[in-house]
């Protein structure tokens, strides 16, 4: 590496989406190198033996350092405003490690109860396998955060918005309780993106993404990001990353590397249709409910005004009639594709309940707000109008 360019941090976000983290080679390139090698070679045994023993500076085996993967995770702690970020093969093992590398048997986790499936699963059946106990709460209710809290309680774990109901959790005031507890708060910020919500300046220890959704945003690859203090990735991130290898490959780093260039262009376009849509749909008949981050009626509009610079492209759709009507208005879209997938430039639409969501039973999936007539809408990069059409054709067919 010849060029390291480094961005002072008086500029603009959108600038340090572009520019942040490029490690320039010998060449010159404009545009970032993908670096498509397992290891590295060294001129001397000494020289190898060095940089093993951290005396020295450089690369060593892409299971845990990579030139294309450290200027992804460069770019991604600057945006966040984090001191270091890790990134991972995907969002789901972001999650894990984020979790796992802060916990020991006999610890203690309390977690908002509305989440990603997965997310559900590795907080309330995966960790209680490894001697972990959780306590799942009502996200909303900073009551029931409080009265979780046991002596052994280390991690607070929260999404907001949640998926795929929306909710949103006053992260301050959580991130409150969880240090009075002597605990620390992961937040996964998927659902916000890393532009319309910054977790740290609320308090938030850790950060993570799936990198797959509006990172990529394209459909293209897996990834994900943790983020935190230096202190906190080297207590608890580094090394179990280092060691287990759940490594997020160079060629979809660079993938997610040309993502962040045009990160802001793309969810600020979709945010905005999000918006054009939710507005067109609320109130029409067939729809029990509509959820939108950026509407005055969402159930945690005041959280949202102090928390979040910006809505969402996320719209969550209560259809009237449950599964069967959910079922009829998915198979009367045609523009918008039925896929489990968010954030991506085509619109696409999910029936929790059948999918992210089926392994619970009917009863947790209620705790969680997904009922049966609920859809989760992405609004994509298509033109508003037509989406809107697309929605309100089926709407009335179904
Ligand atoms: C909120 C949230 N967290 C984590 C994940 C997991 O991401 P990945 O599919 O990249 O493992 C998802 C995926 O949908 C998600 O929606």
């Amino acid at each position: 590496m010849t060029q390291t360019t480094t961005i002072p941090g008086s500029l603009h976000p959108d600038t340090r989406l572009v520019h942040e983290g490029t490690l320039r080679s010998q060449f010159g390139e404009t545009s970032e190198a993908l670096f498509l090698t397992q290891g590295h070679v060294y001129a001397t045994a000494e020289e190898c033996a060095s940089r093993f023993a951290g005396e020295t500076g450089g690369f060593l085996y892409a299971r845990f350092s990579n030139p294309t993967v450290t200027m992804f995770e460069r770019r991604m702690a600057a945006f966040e405003g984090a001191e270091a970020a890790r990134a991972t093969a995907t969002g789901m093992a972001a999650v894990t490690a984020a979790l796992l590398g802060q916990l020991r048997a006999g610890d203690h986790v309390v977690s908002a109860r509305a989440l990603f499936g997965s997310c559900r699963y590795v907080v309330s059946e995966f960790l209680p396998r490894f001697g972990v106990a959780s306590t799942m709460v009502h996200g909303p209710d900073l009551a029931a955060w409080r009265s979780a809290v046991r002596p052994n309680t280390k991690v607070f774990f929260l999404e907001s918005p949640a998926n795929p109901t929306l909710e949103v959790i006053d992260i301050a005031a959580v991130a409150e309780i969880a240090h009075a507890a002597g605990a620390t708060l992961v937040v996964d910020n998927v659902f916000a993106t890393p532009l319309w919500q910054k977790p740290f300046t609320l308090g938030a220890d850790c950060v993570v993404y799936s990198a797959t959704k509006h990172i990529d945003g394209q459909g293209r690859c897996l990834g994900g990001v943790i983020l935190g203090s230096d202190a906190f990735i080297q207590a608890h991130i580094h090394t179990l990353l280092r060691q287990t290898g759940p490594a997020l490959s160079p060629f979809n780093a660079w993938v997610l590397l040309k993502g962040l260039e045009t990160l802001s262009l793309r969810v600020e376009r979709q945010t905005r249709s999000a918006a054009q849509v939710a507005d067109a749909l609320a109130g029409h008949p067939k729809i029990a409910r509509l959820i939108y981050p950026g509407r005055s009626d969402h159930p945690q509009a005041d959280i949202i005004a102090k928390q979040m610079t910006g809505g969402s492209n996320l719209i969550a759709l209560e259809i009237a009639g449950g599964k069967a009507a959910a079922f009829a208005f998915q198979n009367a879209l045609s523009l918008i594709k039925i896929s489990n997938n968010l954030g991506d430039a085509k619109s696409l639409i999910t029936h929790p309940a059948t999918t992210t969501h089926q392994r619970f039973t009917p009863a947790e999936r209620a705790e969680m707000g997904v009922s049966d007539g609920l859809v989760r809408l992405s609004v994509g990069l298509e033109h508003p109008q037509d989406v809107i059409d697309d929605l309100t054709h089926a709407l009335d067919r179904a």
